[in-house]
């Protein structure tokens, strides 16, 4: 069978996209190396936590326009969506396209003439020509004939977790293209389900556009966090200093917190390092700063848990962000982490979003409890992340405790 869109990689960005070109009556096939990924999207179920893209999968599948599996099919358009890490090494972090290589080698075979190969993974300056490179390589490597008038473009992904189903119909795309056909080809697929608008330009252009706003949003939480430590020194409130700082008119500072995570924010500004060291003191910088964060807090539950024989501490969240069930490159995670390590001080977690703790918290012995619980047995109660249900507990839990909270949630 010959779908019209191959959707590689069924993530947190591949599933969803997959699942709403199908539910416009895209014939879909979905390629994952996972098997249990593969066969939990096939029965209509989902692996990841993601407000109503369980119904969405479940009419996708339903419906017979959605079929995962393991093995590259022939497609008229392929879209892929896998991840693009760093490799942290000891010195600077470096991209890892290993991912990215392994998928373009992996449908090399099904691609033919004239078929629109798209690259939505946030990726360096260079990938999407790199694809067309390995795609050509491996071709040849297998004896097939190159490929004709095949187009490739880069269209990043801009979603947030959370609402990724809302942002990915309404937010405005960039297709940049190899060639100005191709980029004008992935416009119109999008324009499926896309209402916003849609920009075309080329491929390099469109990678560091999605490079330069998550290195922006990065600089801009590192000054948000560096004026955190400021604050804290000099026993002002920061969240009242931006707060108000925020009423000139062209003034607009981000909130600080207990460092920067997830897979993009951290991860994205090293690509733009990568590609020019010596003309990127401030990003490196911003990211020296935001990485920096998690160990400030670290102490500043010691400098509090001194004054007990042995302090318990109640961490509130795990989750890279509010309200999602991801761990990835999380702050919250890493703190807790490093206190349970300690082996100082007693830790109970709370986060609402998950059923187990990772391992390394559950070696420690580390328990995961409700957020009243978890208060309750606390002297010093962490607040990480801003979770909706955090947000909603009774003020006079927190009397007579001593509260760090990271997102000045409760001011
Ligand atoms: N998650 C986000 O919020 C977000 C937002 C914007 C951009 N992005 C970018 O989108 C890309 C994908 O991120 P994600 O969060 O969806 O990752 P993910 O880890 O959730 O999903 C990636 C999927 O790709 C699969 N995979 C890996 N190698 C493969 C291969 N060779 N062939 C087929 N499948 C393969 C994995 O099994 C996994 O299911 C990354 O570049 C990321 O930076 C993510």
């Amino acid at each position: 069978m010959k779908y019209d869109i191959c959707v590689v990689g069924l993530g947190y960005i591949g599933l969803p996209t997959a699942s709403v070109f199908a539910t416009r009556g895209k014939q879909v096939y979905g390629l994952d190396v996972s098997e249990h990924i593969v066969n939990t999207i096939n029965r209509g179920e989902i692996h990841i936590v993601e407000p109503d893209l369980d119904v969405l999968v479940r009419a996708a599948v339903g419906g017979g326009h959605l079929t995962a599996g393991l093995e590259p099919m022939p497609a008229d358009v392929f879209i892929v969506a896998v991840p693009t890490p760093f490799h942290k090494g000891d010195g600077r972090p470096i991209p890892d396209l290993g991912y990215v290589e392994s998928a373009s080698r992996s449908i090399a075979p099904v691609v033919r003439d004239g078929t629109l190969v798209i690259l939505e993974s946030t990726s360096p300056i260079g990938t999407t020509e790199a694809m067309r490179d390995w795609i050509q390589d491996e071709r040849s490597v297998q004896g097939l004939p190159p490929l004709e008038g095949v187009h490739y473009v880069h269209c990043p992904e801009r979603i947030l977790p959370g609402q990724m189903l809302r942002e990915l119909v309404e937010n405005d795309r960039i297709c940049g293209g190899l060639s100005p056909e191709g980029a004008k080809r992935a416009h119109d697929l999008y324009r499926t389900f896309c209402v916003g608008e849609i920009h075309l330009t080329d491929a390099r252009t469109a990678e560091m556009v999605k490079l330069t706003e998550n290195a922006s949003r990065d600089s801009q939480i590192a000054f948000a966090n560096e004026l955190s430590l400021i604050c804290d020194k000099a026993n002002i409130d920061v969240w009242s200093v931006i707060e108000l700082a925020n009423h000139h008119p062209r003034v607009t500072i981000l909130n600080p917190g207990p460092g920067v995570g997830g897979h993009c924010i951290a991860v994205d500004p090293w690509f733009l390092v990568d590609a020019a060291p010596d003309c990127s003191p401030l990003m490196q910088t911003a990211r020296k700063i935001n990485d920096g964060k998690p160990d400030w807090v670290i102490q500043k539950v010691k400098s509090h848990a001194e004054r007990f024989t042995r302090a318990k501490v109640a961490c509130l969240g795990l989750a890279f962000k509010a309200n999602v069930d991801d761990l990835r490159e999380s702050p919250s995670l890493q703190i807790a982490e490093a206190l349970a390590d300690l082996g100082t001080v007693d830790l109970i977690v709370c986060e609402p979003n998950i059923e187990c703790l990772p391992d390394t918290l559950q070696q420690s012995h580390v328990t995961l409890t409700s957020t009243e619980e978890a208060i309750a047995a606390a002297d010093i109660v962490l607040l990480l992340v801003d979770h909706r249900e955090f947000g909603d507990v009774d003020r006079s839990l927190l009397h007579n405790r001593i509260i760090i909270d990271t997102r000045g949630l409760w001011r």
